[in-house]
């Protein structure tokens, strides 16, 4: 990054590193003054824009990965109340952490957060890295928010290809492949590459990611408004509608499961999972996962008497959710339980809430779906 690098040119290629090198059909200039006009008149005025702080930005760049801006912005502002520095955040109880982050979903973010926060405070004397290979080393952060970061806070010309900038570069150089293959994935990159000026880095980077927000939709791109409709290659094709083509769906494994809604007077048991490993510190019913050979019938009375519960288990319904590497169907049964039993006992890890408490605590995908079924 940082080093010097040709631009391109109508005709000429910008990139001359590999034989795969896409050749930019106009000034990689002319996109980027294109894309900064633009944003003068019409860019977001998002409250990580105010800023340089590498910590502020960070977290906004970890919070809009997977969740949309307008929902993000409630979460960053009370994330930035209770931990206003790098060094409260490494500080804390990885516990508090995901607890403010329950509603916002994909917990490995929260995880990798905290545990970078403790890596620069700790082993980088509280300065956090300022180009994309340093960034890289930092739990949680892939090449294009290390980017983002080393763009945003540090002015570097490092690209970015987030969702929004994929989608505009597949528009724009009308790429006809799946765009997550690993061909696409490099002339994705050396495009993005090739197009980040070195002079305002950041205001073109917030640009490019406003563009994708606003103009170049995912289903409906708003092409009459967009600063780069005479370049798109797509609109010139009339393929703006079908690009970027569908990524095949990965195949994952099909797991089995139940969970046990075990209801004391109005408020429902859950747990909390262990901090380390899969879904680490985030809360769920009573679960036990079915192995194929046991009935559902034996799998649920085991789950039962671990709990100690007695009584009439009604079934409420199946979920489905997917995990990221494996798919997830899972069998709801409530009990309703009288007196109070050895399990009421709470330790920390375990408690009783009311479906009320339930909505905002970090439960886990599946365990999320089961609030519709719990009623009043
Ligand atoms: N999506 C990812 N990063 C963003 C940013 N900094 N501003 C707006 N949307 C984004």
């Amino acid at each position: 990054m940082g080093e010097k690098r040709p631009k391109g040119s109508p005709g000429k290629a910008s990139v001359n590193n590999e034989s795969l090198t896409p050749l930019l059909p106009f000034a990689a200039e002319k996109v980027a003054q294109l894309l900064l006009d633009w944003y003068g008149q019409a860019g977001r005025d998002l409250p990580w824009r105010q800023t340089r702080d590498p910590y502020r930005i960070w977290l906004a760049e970890i919070m809009l990965q997977q969740t949309t801006v307008t929902t993000a912005i409630g979460y960053y502002q009370r994330f930035l109340e209770s931990f206003p520095t790098l060094e409260q955040l490494a500080a804390a109880p990885q516990e508090q952490v995901i607890d403010l982050w329950a509603g916002l979903g994909y917990y490995v973010r929260a995880r990798n957060l905290h545990a970078a926060a403790q890596v620069v405070v700790h082993q980088l004397g509280g300065l956090f890295p300022a180009d994309v290979a340093g960034l890289m080393q930092l739990p949680g952060i892939g090449r294009s928010t290390a980017g983002a970061v080393a763009a945003l806070a540090f002015e570097q010309a490092a690209p970015i290809l987030d969702g929004n900038v994929r989608r505009i570069l597949c528009r724009l150089f009308a790429l006809q492949e799946a765009p997550h293959s690993r061909a696409a994935e490099k002339k994705l990159w050396l495009w993005a590459e090739a197009l980040t000026p070195e002079q305002r880095v950041h205001d073109y980077t917030q640009a490019i990611m406003d563009l994708g927000a606003l103009v170049c939709l995912p289903r409906h791109p708003l092409c009459p408004e967009c600063p780069l409709k005479d370049l798109c290659q797509a609109r010139s094709s009339g393929l703006e509608q079908q690009l970027p083509l569908k990524q095949p769906q990965k195949q994952v494994p099909q797991r089995h499961a139940l969970a046990l809604l075990i209801q004391w007077q109005g408020r429902y048991l859950v747990q909390r999972r262990p901090a380390r490993g899969f879904l680490g510190g985030l809360w769920e019913f009573p679960t036990l996962s079915l192995d194929g050979q046991s009935s559902v019938a034996d799998s649920l009375a085991r789950l039962m008497a671990d709990y100690a519960v007695q009584g009439k288990a009604q079934a409420l319904g199946r979920i489905k959710h997917v995990y990221s590497h494996f798919r997830l169907e899972l069998q709801l049964f409530r009990v309703p339980v009288a007196g109070l039993a050895a399990m009421a006992e709470t330790d920390g890890r375990s408690n009783w809430y009311t479906s009320v408490q339930l909505e905002t605590l970090a439960l886990h995908g599946a365990h999320k779906k089961a609030l519709e079924y719990l009623g009043e």
